[in-house]
């Protein structure tokens, strides 16, 4: 297909932009409005027969898996074991009889992806493809496919396939909930709603880029940053670093809150920037303390978080800046806090003026070990 990037000055600026309105269709590939339910594509895994499962994936859609993880047992009361392809293929794991797997993959071709895909099946897990491209070697081999309909992304970092990653596993995990029994019908309702209600939350976030343009400027400077999160906001944390690291070449680390003082803190002073994710969850005060803690140790903190939260975060003084966004379900934070994030990478990469949809020793799949 042609693509072109409209009116944007890179084809990342445009997929990102565009998340609102692809987010909306991926959504509605698994989820009935009407009735605010979820409906898996029929032949897929049987969630109820099952007793562990297994993800994995590279890159982001690792990191996709990596906040899934966190609904598949919260929702679903799922083990749920992850792990980096690359890794995953060269262990010995034991499946097991009832075992699933699901590989997350943009391109449905990333070799270390398919090659722990293939491996699960052998071993005879039930495997599930998340993927992006339909025709590719995952979708023909996997046992079930489970499209996230984010169309061609052409930047090397990716964005709207993640958002649309999240979005599928929300509803697969969902459904998974469901069919073993552990989500109510009032749960279930209010986590579409929840799903539902991104889009146009998403747009709101979008409206204010002039004012994460401003804040990447704190950033542009730096040789060191560090993401901060908490639980869903933990694998986001990563998936921030790891956007800043790609394309605008600045070294950054995402790290979980709680492990802060276990050797990073060491790294504080005025020169590294902290960019801390905190949705006003159950881990809101938490993480908060974290900030702290760095505050108190000469850092300069950006913090993302809702109008509620930054008030009761308080110290606004001492921050580098905030970014607030609008109050969303909880435990589907990560999609809305994507996209501050990834803007927050393009904007810096812009102002070192690297090639943004085309970073130096990236490749967008590596089908290659
Ligand atoms: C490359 C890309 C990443 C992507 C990863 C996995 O490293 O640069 O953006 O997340 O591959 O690709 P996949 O197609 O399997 O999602």
């Amino acid at each position: 297909a042609l693509v072109g990037k409209g009116n944007h000055r890179h084809f990342m600026a445009k997929e990102i932009a565009e998340q609102p309105e692809i987010l909306s269709h991926a959504i509605a590939t698994y989820v009935r409005p009407a009735d605010e339910i979820v409906e898996l594509p029929a032949s897929t895994i049987d969630f109820a027969s099952i007793d562990r499962l297994t993800i994995s994936g590279c890159g982001t859609a690792y990191l996709a898996g990596l906040v899934a993880r966190y609904w598949f047992e919260s929702w679903a009361k799922l083990p749920v074991e992850i792990d980096i392809a690359s890794e995953l293929r060269y262990r010995d794991v034991p499946y097991g009889d009832n075992a699933a797997a699901l590989f997350i993959s943009q391109s449905g071709e990333t070799a270390d992806t398919l090659a722990a895909l293939r491996d699960a099946k052998a071993a005879g897990a039930v495997v599930g493809a998340v993927v992006n491209v339909t025709e590719s070697s995952m979708a023909r081999e996997a046992d079930g496919i489970f499209p996230i309909k984010a169309g061609p992304e052409i930047g090397v970092a990716s964005t709207k396939a993640f958002t649309c990653q999240l979005a599928t596993l929300a509803s697969i995990a969902i459904a998974a909930g469901k069919a073993r029994g552990t989500l109510t019908p009032t749960e279930e309702k209010r986590l579409v709603r929840g799903l539902l209600s991104i889009p146009r939350l998403m747009a709101d976030v979008l409206v204010h880029d002039e004012r994460i343009e401003e804040l990447s400027h704190h950033l542009q400077p730096a040789r060191d940053v560090l993401y901060l999160g908490r639980g869903v906001s933990f694998p986001l944390a990563l998936e921030g670093a790891l956007k800043l690291k790609e394309i605008s070449y600045i070294h950054a680390e995402g790290y979980a809150a709680g492990e802060l003082k276990h050797g990073p803190i060491a790294l504080i002073d005025e020169h590294v920037p902290v960019v801390v994710i905190a949705p006003l969850d159950k881990h809101f005060d938490k993480t908060v303390s974290n900030m702290h803690e760095v505050i108190a140790r000469g850092a300069k903190c950006l913090l993302l978080t809702s109008e509620e939260g930054a008030a009761r975060a308080g110290y606004e003084e001492d921050l580098l800046g905030s970014f607030i966004l609008p109050e969303v379900e909880p435990d589907l934070a990560p999609l809305l806090y994507a996209v501050p994030i990834q803007l927050l990478a393009y904007h810096t990469a812009v102002l070192k003026g690297t090639d943004v949809d085309q970073p130096r020793n990236l490749a967008k799949s590596v089908t290659v070990e």
